[in-house]
C-alpha cells in the first residue's frame, strides 16, 4: 500500500517543476493554468489569479496536464463535502483515469490509486470504517492527553534550553505530534528520532521515501500483532475490539491513516502558529497584552494557513454545477481549504481578526470531516501554550524573509524556524500524580501573558520540584496536564 499524498495519509511533493524546454512552460491545453511546474511557483497568487479569471471553481490541470477543478469559494468547498450524493472521494469514477490518461507512473497516482480506508470509502463501508476510528478516538481520555502533550513539550524544550537557540521545526514541530501520537496508539516505545525522520522522509516522497514508510509500517504491523494478543488501554486495542471488526489489514491501515493525518498536519500547525507568534508584532502583543488567548491565535493559524492546502480529490457522481461551472459527471475537484479560507465573500478584509468564528476549512466538512481535530487543536494549544511559559523571551533567530517554505499542492511547510532565547536550566519531567481524583469542574486556565517583562499570574508550568509539594499545584499541574 502506497501513502496518499493529498489526502490525510499524504506524502510526496508534487509542485516539483518540470526541466526547461518541457511543454509545461507554455500555457496548457485551452489556455489553462497548471498546478505544477512554473506556474505553480506561487500557488497563492495562482489561486486568485484563477479567482479573478473564473470564480469559485475554476479549470486547472494537473502533472500530464490531467484536467482537474479547483474550488476556490468557501460555499462552493462547504458544498462539495457535504453533499455525498453528488460528490465522492473514490477515485475509480474518475473519468481521466478511466481513459487511460492517468499513466501508472503519474507523479499524484499515490494520491489517485483507490485504497480501502476510510478516507477513500463511502456510504455503508465509509461508515463501517469511520465508525472504528471514531469509536476508537472516543475512548482517548482527553485530560490524559493534554499530559502527555505537556510532558512531551518539556522533554522536547529540556534537550535544546541550555544551548540558547534552537530551530523549532526539527526540534520541536515535528517531533511533538510525533511523539503524542506513539503514545496514544499504543507504541511508546517506537517513538524516537529515526520514527520522526522516517515520517517525514516518506512525506517528502525522496529516493528513501518507500523504506521510511516501511520503517512506519513495520511498527504499526508490530503494534496490530501485539494488541491483537494482547490488548491495552490505547487507540490499536480499541480499533481492534471495534465491533466494526477490522482485519488485521484494515487495522493497520487505519493506523497509518491517523498517524500520518495527525503528524503532517499538526506539525504544520505548531510550525505556522509559532511563526505567527514570532513574527507578527500585532500577534504577540495581543498575546502578551491577554486580549488573545494560544487557542485562538491557533485558530487564526487555521484560517490563514490551513495545515492542508488542498485535499485530493473528490469526484463528481452525476452531471451538476458548483460556483457556476458545468461539472461532468466523471470530473474530479480538489477540495481547497486555502484559498476557500480567504474568499473574499467571507473575508473582505485579511488583517481583521477572526477570534471566535470556527468556520474555516481546515478540517473538512460532511462525512469525511477531521475526525482528529480535538487532537489537532490540543497538541498545538496545550504545546505552544507550554514552550512560551518555558521560553517567555524566545524570539525569531534570523530576518523574517529568510524564513524558507515547502510548497506542494497539498501543503505549505515551513523548513525551519530559528529561535534565540537566554539559556535556560532544564526541568524535571516528573511522573504523573496517577492518584489524584478527577477534579470536578474543568476549570478554564486562561491562556499566559507571555513576553519580556509580562508577568503571567498563573503558576509556573512546571514548577520547580521544591515547590510541587501543595496539592493545589499538583492538582492544577495533573489538570493542564504539564
Ligand atoms: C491540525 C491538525 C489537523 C488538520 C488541519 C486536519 C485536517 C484534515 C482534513 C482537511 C481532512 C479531510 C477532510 C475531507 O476529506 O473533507 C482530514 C481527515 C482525517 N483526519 Fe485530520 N487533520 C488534523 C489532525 C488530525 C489528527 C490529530 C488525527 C488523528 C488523531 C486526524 C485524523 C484524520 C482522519 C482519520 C481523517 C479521514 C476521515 C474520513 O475520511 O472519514 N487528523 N483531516
Amino acid at each position: 500500500m502506497t501513502p496518499e499524498p493529498h489526502s490525510p495519509a499524504g506524502t510526496d511533493d508534487p509542485a516539483l517543476g518540470p526541466p526547461p524546454g518541457c511543454p509545461a512552460h507554455t500555457p496548457g491545453p485551452g489556455g489553462l493554468h497548471r498546478l505544477y511546474g512554473p506556474d505553480a511557483a506561487d500557488l497563492g497568487g495562482l489561486y486568485e489569479r484563477l479567482r479573478e479569471e473564473h470564480g469559485p471553481v475554476a479549470p486547472v490541470l494537473l502533472h500530464d496536464d490531467v484536467p482537474m477543478w479547483v474550488v476556490l469559494g468557501h460555499a462552493e468547498n462547504l458544498h462539495l463535502v457535504r453533499t455525498p450524493s453528488q460528490f465522492t472521494r473514490d477515485s475509480r469514477v474518475w473519468t481521466p483515469l478511466l481513459e487511460g490518461m492517468v499513466e501508472p507512473g503519474h507523479p499524484l497516482m499515490p494520491h489517485i490509486a483507490w485504497q480501502p480506508i476510510c478516507s477513500h470509502a463511502e456510504g455503508a463501508e465509509h461508515q463501517r470504517l469511520r465508525a472504528a476510528v471514531t469509536g476508537a478516538m472516543a475512548t482517548i481520555d482527553h485530560r490524559g492527553i493534554r499530559r502527555h502533550i505537556g510532558r512531551y513539550t518539556q522533554r522536547l524544550v529540556n534537550e535544546f534550553c541550555e544551548a540558547g537557540r534552537a530551530d523549532l521545526v526539527t526540534r520541536f514541530a515535528e517531533p511533538l505530534p510525533m511523539a503524542v501520537m506513539c503514545e496514544l496508539l499504543g507504541m511508546p516505545e517506537e517513538y524516537n528520532e529515526r520514527m520522526v525522520q522516517a515520517a517525514r522522509d516518506a512525506l517528502k516522497g525522496s529516493e528513501t521515501a518507500n523504506a521510511s514508510h516501511q520503517y512506519v509500517l513495520d511498527a504499526l504491523s508490530r503494534l496490530t500483532a501485539r494488541r491483537r494478543a494482547r490488548p491495552e488501554e490505547d487507540f490499536a486495542s480499541r480499533l481492534i475490539a471495534h465491533p466494526a471488526r477490522l482485519s488485521d489489514d484494515e487495522v493497520r491501515e487505519h493506523l497509518r491513516l491517523v498517524l500520518f493525518a495527525a503528524y503532517e498536519t499538526t506539525a504544520n500547525l505548531l510550525g505556522n502558529a509559532l511563526r505567527m507568534v514570532l513574527t507578527e508584532p500585532g500577534f504577540r502583543a495581543q498575546l502578551n497584552g491577554g486580549q488573545m488567548t494560544v487557542p485562538e491565535a491557533v485558530e487564526q493559524s487555521l484560517w490563514d494557513e490551513p495545515p492542508f492546502s488542498t485535499v485530493f480529490a473528490y469526484y463528481a457522481k452525476q452531471d451538476t454545477e458548483l460556483g457556476g461551472q458545468r461539472i461532468r459527471r466523471g470530473d474530479g475537484l480538489l477540495f481547497a481549504p486555502a484559498p476557500g479560507n480567504i474568499d473574499p465573500r467571507v473575508r473582505p478584509d485579511l488583517t481583521a481578526g477572526m477570534q471566535g468564528n470556527r468556520s474555516h476549512l481546515a478540517f473538512g466538512g460532511g462525512p469525511h470531516e477531521c475526525p482528529g481535530q480535538d487532537i489537532g487543536r490540543a497538541i498545538a494549544d496545550v504545546g505552544v501554550d507550554a514552550l512560551l511559559m518555558r521560553l517567555p523571551d524566545v524570539q525569531l533567530d534570523c530576518e523574517e524573509s529568510e524564513l524558507a517554505w515547502r510548497e506542494s499542492i497539498a501543503s505549505r511547510h515551513l523548513v525551519s524556524l530559528p529561535v534565540r532565547f537566554e539559556p535556560k536550566p532544564q526541568q524535571d519531567v516528573t511522573p504523573l500524580p496517577g492518584h489524584l481524583p478527577v477534579p470536578p469542574q474543568p476549570a478554564p486556565v486562561p491562556a499566559p501573558a507571555v513576553g519580556p517583562g509580562v508577568v503571567d499570574p498563573r503558576p509556573a508550568a512546571v514548577p520547580e520540584p521544591s515547590r510541587l509539594r501543595g496539592s493545589w499545584q499538583r492538582l492544577r499541574r495533573w489538570w493542564r496536564g504539564h
